[in-house]
């Protein structure tokens, strides 16, 4: 019908993991970016990584509109076990920081109606120095799927790479054994590229819900805009493996915290939407500036983010190294996402046509503002050329509709 060809994507006939989890990509909140390793409840009570904290943030979630928007798993990331295993050689978290046990504690979460997640390793320790999986897995598959766990992050300090590609799909195995559906986010293909090791997405998506595939991310712009990059650099291979139930894992939002500034989170948000990529918050909710609370809960891009279709967008080119323009194909075929990134540090004006970005139906489209609310914008003409005047270090992000 519609030639929108530059846009369409091939998909690849992938398998695909079969445990009814992530088909749109996962929203919630994490510890890591914000409260790392804090293990010292002794000084530091109020930020330690305790049972006290999730439970907290649960809360938050829940009373502040957060799950309502559809912001659902609590997870867990590194150091909450005990520094040894229990005499069956079982995990268990530390007594003095999670002295409920994790069972206890799923069990609040989902008295919240919340989903629980947590964090292993694939190696002989976590990346903290916690003990690892390896040699472990079945038993820490069971483990987990015993205390009521939804999510299970597996990262891969400490570990033989070169084996990752067989022993990840081994925990994928024991998680399925368990009977219990268990997210699985996989560190698999970050720890490969890292290694200079080629990728197999194909079975990285047979295998896990959610991959994590470049660095950490940290409290800075200059962190976003290195993901960013690595995703445009990398669009060719990136965008086909995503889809429903499998999707690239860009890393948590920082939203909230002290590196970005108003257009950067709304910068973070909207390019989250575009790559079809989990929604993790870490940040602290119990003091978040109402600001950020609202990029946070903006319900016309998380609707982009949570589209059906699970497609990843595509850049579709870029501007004196500082502009980026960027589209994801919505559910149908009917609706697309435009997305203007402006890297700089001062306001761009980009005179570019919809047809320049492939767009090709001659009655035009329909634009909304998804950063307002999805105010009606205008008609826009395929062939004619517009100002799109970009926010420094911020985005545009728009809906358009095929105009009738
Ligand atoms: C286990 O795998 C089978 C086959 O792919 C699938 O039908 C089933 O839903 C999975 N179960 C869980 C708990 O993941
Ligand atoms: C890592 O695993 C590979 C593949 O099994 C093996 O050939 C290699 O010897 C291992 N390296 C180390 C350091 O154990
Ligand atoms: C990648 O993995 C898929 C699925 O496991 C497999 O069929 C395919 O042969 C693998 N490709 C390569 C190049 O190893
Ligand atoms: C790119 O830079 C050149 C040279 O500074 C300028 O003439 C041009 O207008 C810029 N293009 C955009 C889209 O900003
Ligand atoms: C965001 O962009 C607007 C529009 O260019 C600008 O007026 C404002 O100062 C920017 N705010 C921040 C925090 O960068």
């Amino acid at each position: 019908m519609l030639a929108v060809a530059l846009l369409m994507l091939c998909a690849v006939s992938t398998q695909a993991l079969d445990n009814g989890l992530g088909r749109t990509p996962p929203m919630g909140w994490m510890t890591w970016e914000r409260f790392r390793c804090n293990t010292d409840c002794k000084n530091d009570p109020y930020n330690c990584v305790s049972e006290k904290l999730v439970k907290q943030m649960a809360d938050r979630l829940v009373e502040d509109g957060y799950k309502d928007a559809g912001y659902e798993y609590i997870n867990i990331d590194d150091c909450w076990s005990n520094k040894q295993r229990d005499a069956q050689g079982r995990l268990q978290s530390d007594p003095v920081r999670f002295p409920s046990g994790i069972k206890a504690l799923a069990d609040y979460v989902h008295s919240r109606g919340l989903k629980f997640g947590i964090y292993g390793d694939y190696g002989t320790k976590t990346c903290g120095g916690y003990p690892g999986s390896l040699n472990h897995l079945e038993l820490d598959a069971q483990t987990f799927a015993s205390w009521g766990v939804d999510s299970l992050k597996l990262d891969g300090c400490y570990s033989n790479v070169s084996t990752m590609k067989t022993g990840y799909p081994e925990m994928t195995k024991y998680l399925n054994a368990t009977g219990r559906p268990i997210l699985f986010s996989c560190s698999w293909p970050d720890y490969e590229r890292a290694s200079h090791i080629p990728i197999n997405y194909t079975s990285v998506a047979d295998n896990c819900n959610i991959w994590r595939n470049y660095d950490d991310i940290q409290d800075s712009w200059d962190s976003v805009t290195g993901i960013i990059k690595y995703y445009g650099d990398n669009q060719k291979t990136l965008v086909p493996v995503a889809g429903p139930g499998h999707f690239n894992d860009p890393d948590m939002l920082i939203i909230g915290n002290k590196g970005l500034n108003v257009n950067q989170s709304n910068a973070q948000m909207a390019m989250w939407a575009i790559f079809a990529a989990p929604l993790l918050m870490s940040n602290d909710l119990r003091n978040i500036q109402p600001v950020y609370r609202d990029i946070l809960l903006n319900k016309e891009v998380i609707r982009i983010n949570q589209d059906p279709a699970g497609k990843m967008g595509k850049k579709m080119l870029e501007r004196n190294s500082t502009v980026e323009i960027w589209v994801r194909t919505l559910a149908g075929y009917e609706e697309y996402a435009l997305l203007f990134l402006n890297k700089g540090s001062k306001p761009k004006t980009v005179n570019i046509s919809l047809k320049e970005l492939g767009f090709t139906f001659d009655p035009g489209f329909e634009f909304e503002d998804a950063l307002d609310h999805g105010k009606f914008i205008g008609v826009f003409d395929t062939i004619k050329y517009y100002n799109f005047t970009v926010p420094e270090s911020g985005v545009l992000l728009y809906n358009l509709y095929f105009s009738s």
